[in-house]
């Protein structure tokens, strides 16, 4: 009797020691997926749910350093291109290997990766397959690796196999979320995010259309692919989550949207945006009615849609940081939630920068590209390393010290684990942080003044801040 209840006793001790280093958002995710199996089906369900939250946990590891390493590259691509950036050479193909190294290899393949990981979590389910999620893994790195192949040796077609490979991959992950959607207990929730997927099919089919040389749409083929891919996808997809993830980061009382939510606003306005630039004409046929043309109507009009939705999600996401239920705030949230209001004002000037295009059939302007690189490089870089600063150390973490803890009361002063909130190094990555930022703000000058060495110096700003991104995450890793 005395011995079960010392049991119990050393239970609930170990309980609350990790309760202590895993606040908010850790204990959900641990718990949310402590029913998964993964593909571990067989005997012993509680030691084969624990693999397969481990086995959850490493692939998304796998997915985010793959996609770490894909980042230093696309920087280093910019400096070189450089001079086509002052120019407003929009086809150069350093240019077009930089930005596909990163929104391919290293935002698609970390945004994979964390879908696979924040789905389940989230919306409360199993993920249906770790191992699908190995062969997307494997699509998207060799796709990835195809862009800049294909662009800087001048065949596209190269590139528009890579664009095959990721569509390939992209068909894989709607397999695995579709069916762990089955799971969800959210799952009306989540459904209302799911047309998102449609933005990511139309940026991917326009691309490889472009790189085979048929461009779908003619000359508003690369704006859509653009809009597509960078509001309709990256700034859509974060914008859905980013709420539900800082409630469960932040453990908010604040109620959120369970019911309804500004999704299908937001993606009605991307929506409109989409189809306002699809009506510019293509040469020869004149360009369309000035800037209050139907082009340009649905365009202004959609983006009045979606910075409405946006501001909405802001105003969610900071309820929930005011009535969250932990005192103490984990210094990442804060660099998160400030790159995610920036994106406001960023968004609307895109969008001015769109509508002007669409407005005046000069769809390859200084103003645009300089927008593009701020919103690219700038906003999603930012958004994206934020995270993956909050949830990277816990993974590690977890696969570290997570599983058959010895209590930290019975251990030596020495071999107390570092705390998860003080796995990753805070000054160095706020100062990557500061320098992707910088950076981007600097290629923008450059394209918007003519000045190659704006755009130089900004992209060796993002070459350091990545090389001291990559050097916490390492530090963290060894922690
Ligand atoms: C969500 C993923 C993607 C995003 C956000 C994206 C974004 C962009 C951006 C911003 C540009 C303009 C860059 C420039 O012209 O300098 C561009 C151009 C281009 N993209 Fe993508 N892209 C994505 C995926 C793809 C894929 C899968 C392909 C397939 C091969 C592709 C093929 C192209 C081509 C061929 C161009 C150049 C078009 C031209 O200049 O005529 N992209 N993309």
């Amino acid at each position: 009797m005395s011995l079960g209840i010392l049991k119990i006793t050393s239970r609930v001790r170990r309980r609350c020691c990790l309760g202590l280093m895993l606040p908010g958002f850790d204990e959900k995710l641990h718990h949310a997926g402590a029913g998964t199996m993964d593909g571990v089906r067989g005997p012993g369900a509680r030691a084969g749910a624990s693999e397969g939250l481990g086995l959850r946990f490493r692939i998304t590891r796998v997915y985010m350093i793959t996609g770490l390493a894909f980042l230093g590259p696309a920087w280093w691509c910019l400096i070189r291109a450089a001079p086509a950036i002052a120019r407003g050479a929009w086809a150069d193909p350093l240019l077009l290997a930089a930005v596909h190294l990163f929104v391919v290899g290293y935002a698609l393949t970390t945004v994979h990766g964390a879908l696979l990981q924040i789905t389940p979590v989230a919306f409360q389910g199993h993920l249906y397959s770790v191992r699908l999620g190995y062969v997307q893994y494997v699509l998207m790195v060799l796709g990835a690796a195809a862009f800049p192949v294909g662009f800087l040796s001048g065949r596209w077609a190269v590139a528009a196999t890579g664009g095959i490979l990721v569509f390939a991959a992209y068909g894989l992950l709607l397999w695995n979320l579709g069916r762990t959607a089955l799971t969800l207990k959210k799952r009306g929730e989540a459904l209302r995010s799911a047309p998102v997927f449609v933005f990511l099919f139309a940026a991917l089919l326009f691309g490889i259309g472009m790189a085979l040389g048929v461009p779908l749409l003619g000359r508003a083929s690369l704006l859509l692919h653009m809009v597509a891919g960078v509001t309709g996808w990256f700034t859509t997809l974060i914008l859905v989550l980013s709420p539900r993830l800082i409630r469960v980061f932040v453990s908010s009382r604040h109620p959120g949207f369970e019911r309804r939510g500004p999704e299908l606003v937001l993606m009605a306005g991307a929506l409109l945006i989409a189809a306002g630039v699809s009506l510019v004409p293509a040469p020869g046929q004149g360009v369309s009615k000035g800037l209050w043309g139907p082009g340009s109507f649905l365009v202004g009009v959609g983006s009045v849609l979606y910075l409405i939705a946006y501001g909405s999600f802001l105003f969610h996401l900071f309820q929930h940081l005011r009535y969250r239920r932990r005192r103490d705030l984990e210094w990442v949230i804060p660099w998160i939630a400030a790159g995610l209001a920036a994106g406001w004002p960023l968004t609307a000037a895109w969008g001015a920068a769109v509508w002007k295009a669409a407005g005046t059939g000069r769809t390859a302007g200084p103003m645009l590209l300089g927008m593009m690189l701020l919103v690219v490089f700038g906003f999603l870089g930012w958004v994206i390393a934020a995270y993956m600063a909050k949830i990277l150390p816990f993974l590690r973490w977890m696969s570290k010290y997570g599983h058959g803890l010895t209590p930290v009361t019975r251990r030596a002063p020495g071999q107390r684990p570092v705390g998860v909130r003080d796995m990753m190094p805070k000054v160095s990555t706020i100062l990557a942080l500061l320098g992707f930022a910088g950076g981007a703000v600097l290629l923008a000058a450059g394209a918007w003044s003519g000045r190659e060495e704006f755009a130089r110096i900004g992209a060796g700003v993002g070459v350091l801040a990545w090389l001291v991104y990559a050097g916490a995450m390492w530090v963290m890793y060894r922690r």
